[in-house]
């Protein structure tokens, strides 16, 4: 069967308001078309992120009026770091309120200034944070991530000969080497149990500690399991631990593959580690047996981390996510292939030939989409990563359990309206923006056509 199966049905429904191009018009002038400055409640689908906008369960409603909001010792943390420690095997589990608070504690728990971190491809707040530890960080994806239609299993892979490049040539300098799964800003590709073994291995031998960057653990641990020879026996959850059996540590933002709409987790297996790391947490989130989180959001993330492995939830989460990729494929939309997990990924210089990288196609396509059928997206190209951008995509990021199949059919139409009149979209400009992280709130304005002159 081709439609994916949602394996829930709705208990409580959360309106969502219709809104017309007039009005989409008018707030996308009033916003200067910059979609993150957009009220949520003028927005239809929004696809801006899969990050803490997802549902909870039943269960896990039900679960918040367990917790137990003591300071110290909280039952929720002691439920919450079992449940982490038997999916991880990591020994040493400590709260963070979200992602980028766990990869803050890590860096200034571990890297020293001009020390160099390798990835796959680090996410946009890990590599601010090395920076702020005076490290750097190096991008080293596989060379197949680099053309957006090949078809490959394992886009996210980290490049193997590189690493052991720079190894070699950096020498003690390399502080860390983390692996991002899924690779989020490689478009939401895998990343193979072989590639991470060999990760690991490579690492060891220099003596440099590994960590998983482990927002979409399952999705990836899925991905293995149904494209890795010889996986396809073996549970969800067998393959995701022998992926942090194989890391020295793991950053976590509950707020994806938690389930939880706030949470983060950080994972370590060094003792002296954990030492820093608690001193640096206690200083910046909180006492370690809450992190910044109230005990009920604990109970939601124990509870959340479970869920997450289930077999049905993960066949119908990756199945959406393929199923919306697919009917823009066959519509011609160029989409970055094969789907990845969290989000499909629109190739905007191929979708907007006539727009070069400096006119933000990118943009002009995100501002487009919202105008035609109120659906956010998110750039993710020449704004937000400026001349360095290798592409230009535009993300459309799936909430999980939120939107049903009738939703994506719509968000299908919408981009595909779009694409039957690509040729008329304009380019944009920016008149605004600050220096650091600009496509939060920069201003942009359309760049009109130069009118063709007429002969005299
Ligand atoms: N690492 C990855 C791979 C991420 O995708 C994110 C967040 C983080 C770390 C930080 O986690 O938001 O809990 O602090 N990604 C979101 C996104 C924001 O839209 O992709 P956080």
């Amino acid at each position: 069967m081709n439609t994916p199966f949602e394996p829930y049905r709705i208990k409580m429904v959360e309106p969502i308001r219709t809104t017309t191009r007039h009005e989409r018009q008018q707030a996308l002038q009033q916003v200067h078309y910059n979609l993150f400055r957009l009220p949520a409640e003028l927005v239809m689908i929004d696809l801006l992120t899969d990050s803490g906008t997802g549902a909870m369960s039943a269960e896990q409603w039900a679960a918040l009026m367990r917790g137990d909001e003591s300071y110290a010792g909280s039952a929720s943390w002691q439920r919450l770091e079992a449940t982490a420690r038997h999916i991880t095997g990591m020994p040493y589990i400590l709260p963070a309120h979200q992602g980028r608070a766990a990869e803050k504690v890590l860096c200034q728990a571990l890297l020293q200034p001009g020390q160099v971190v390798l990835s796959n491809t680090l996410f946009d707040t890990t590599r601010a944070h090395i920076e702020a530890s005076g490290a750097s960080g190096v991008d080293l994806p596989c060379l197949e991530a680099a053309d957006p239609a090949l078809e490959a299993p394992f886009k996210g892979n980290m490049d193997l000969s590189a690493l052991e490049e720079q190894l070699r040539t950096l020498g003690d300098r390399v502080g860390l080497v983390i692996v991002t799964v899924t690779n989020n800003s490689g478009g939401g590709q895998p990343v193979s149990l072989d590639n991470l073994r060999a990760v690991a291995e490579i690492a060891r031998q220099y003596r440099v500690p590994f960590f998983i960057d482990a927002c979409r653990f399952a999705e990836n641990a899925y991905f293995i399991q149904r494209r890795a020879p010889g996986q396809s026996g073996r549970s969800v959850a067998d393959i995701a631990r022998e992926m942090f059996d194989l890391a020295d540590g793991f950053t976590f933002s509950a707020k994806k593959d938690g389930l939880v709409n706030i949470g983060g987790l950080l994972g370590l297996r060094d003792p002296e580690l954990m030492e820093r790391a608690c001193a640096a947490l206690i200083l910046n989130e909180g006492f370690t047996s809450y992190g910044g989180l109230a005990g009920r959001d604990l109970e939601a993330m124990s509870v959340g981390l479970r869920e997450v492995l289930d077999p049905d939830y993960l066949r119908y989460r990756i199945e959406s996510t393929g199923f919306l990729a697919e009917r823009l494929h066959a519509a011609g939309v160029p989409v970055l292939r094969p789907s990845g997990g969290h989000a499909v990924y629109i190739d905007a210089r191929a979708f907007l030939p006539h727009l070069p990288p400096g006119h933000f196609p990118g943009q002009s396509l995100a501002a487009e989409l919202y105008l035609e059928g109120g659906v956010r997206s998110c750039e993710i190209g020449t704004v937000m990563f400026g001349e360095h951008a290798r592409w230009d995509l535009v993300r459309l990021a799936l909430p999980r359990r939120v939107y049903t199949v009738s939703h994506l059919l719509y968000v299908a139409e919408t981009v595909a309206e779009v694409y039957a009149r690509r040729s008329s979209l304009r380019g944009y400009r920016i008149t605004e923006a600050p220096q650091m992280l600009r496509h939060f709130s920069a201003h942009f304005e359309p760049i009109e056509r130069v009118a063709a002159v007429r002969p005299a």
